[in-house]
């Protein structure tokens, strides 16, 4: 079959330069976003709707719920991010929407939009990675992240250590064996009794309490490879509580807080700086969601430091799901030539690495 973005007025081998404006489309999880980046790298606006109150009394994400709010905030937040942005709808080059991974119904939200959007506006649709979008996030910062680059991708769906050769060029080195970190970090807080999303809760109470109170074990910290498990620890935290309440003894929320994302931390940085090592990488880069720690953004800006490695991490707001990381990878995939055009669908665990 023919790529109908081929046939569409952006030529992206000949035509691309620091002036392309791409819009880009996030719905793959609790946040419906929609941003204009310029060039890949300049970000003339990124609208970003969070459904979290809509999940709150749940406790966490209800995909039904998350598909109809993103039918309902995304063509609003793309008009948003256009009035923003101040261009039109006719000065958009090409729009980029994420593909997966994520939960489908929210996908196919976005990605029916996004390819309509280019097929009505005749420019090339490209279909983004949730993850390389994460990735992409690095290169709004500034400075923006060079690759090669080893990178932690750390967030509520997926913990990653890989090795970013080039764009689209990746090796995976480790990775979580159970829970994503920010999966246990939002059930910890569940069992804690913490609001939804848990994991900033966690994060605001750690400056309350104290990180030595209790020796949460590090899992897989005396393992050879990279990969970090964080299962057994929120476990060891669920375990303590309940000895705790069975004994009478008072539970001090704060000091539990502080002391699992110690432990968290301390395990994933070990493994970080570990991989980092191992491939002899110049540099070092986190994104996602759990990014936004600021325990973990402390603690890895210090390894680095005693090791003279930069460390590139987004801002807070580029660091949880936005539509701008989305716009920028795929502006570096139209740059590439390696657009998808419209043949291409939502999938659900679409991986980083085919
Ligand atoms: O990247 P993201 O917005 O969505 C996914 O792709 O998963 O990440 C959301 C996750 C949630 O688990 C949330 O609790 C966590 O990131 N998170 C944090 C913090 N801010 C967000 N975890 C720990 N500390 C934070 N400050
Ligand atoms: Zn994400």
């Amino acid at each position: 079959m023919a790529n109908p973005a081929a046939e569409t007025k952006l030529d992206p081998f000949a035509e691309w330069d620091d002036a392309t404006l791409v819009l880009g489309i996030e719905t793959s999880c609790d946040e419906t976003s929609a941003a204009v980046v310029q060039g890949g790298r300049k970000i003339l606006s990124n609208v970003i709707a969070s459904q979290t109150d809509l999940h709150a009394d749940y406790g966490g994400i209800v995909p039904e719920i998350a598909a109809r709010a993103h039918i309902e905030a995304l063509t609003p937040a793309i008009g948003v991010a256009l009035l923003q942005a101040d261009v039109t709808f006719w000065d958009i080059d090409a729009v980029a929407g994420t593909l997966g991974p994520g939960l489908v119904g929210c996908l196919l939200v976005g990605v029916a939009e996004a390819k309509s959007m280019a097929a009505v506006l005749d420019v090339p649709f490209v279909g983004v990675n949730h993850l390389e979008g994460h990735l992409y996030s690095a290169m709004l910062s500034d400075p923006p992240v060079q690759w090669p680059s080893l990178a932690l991708i750390i967030s509520g769906g997926h913990t990653m250590t890989v090795y970013v050769k080039d764009h689209g060029s990746y090796e995976m080195l480790g990775g979580t064996v159970d829970d994503a970190a920010g999966e246990a970090f939002d059930k910890v807080a569940r069992f804690l009794g913490l609001d939804y999303p848990g994991g900033p809760e966690i994060d605001r109470l750690s400056l309350l309490g104290d990180p030595s109170a209790i020796r949460f074990p590090r899992a897989m910290s005396r393992d050879e490879g990279f990969d970090v498990s964080y299962s057994g620890l929120k476990t060891a935290v669920i375990n303590h509580v309940r000895k705790m309440e069975a004994s009478g003894a008072e539970v001090s929320v704060p000091d539990i807080a502080a002391s699992f994302q110690q432990a968290a931390v301390e395990m994933q940085v070990g493994k970080t700086m570990a991989a980092a090592e191992h491939m002899g990488s110049e540099r070092v880069l986190m994104c996602g969601g759990v990014a936004a720690n600021s325990g973990l953004r402390s603690a890895l800006a210090t390894a680095c430091e005693e090791r003279s490695l930069p460390l590139y991490v987004p801002p807070i707001e580029l660091c949880t799901d936005n539509a701008a990381m989305i716009a920028a990878c795929g502006s570096a995939m139209l740059r590439a030539g390696n657009y998808t055009g419209l043949g291409a669908s939502a999938d659900p665990n679409l991986p980083l690495i085919r």
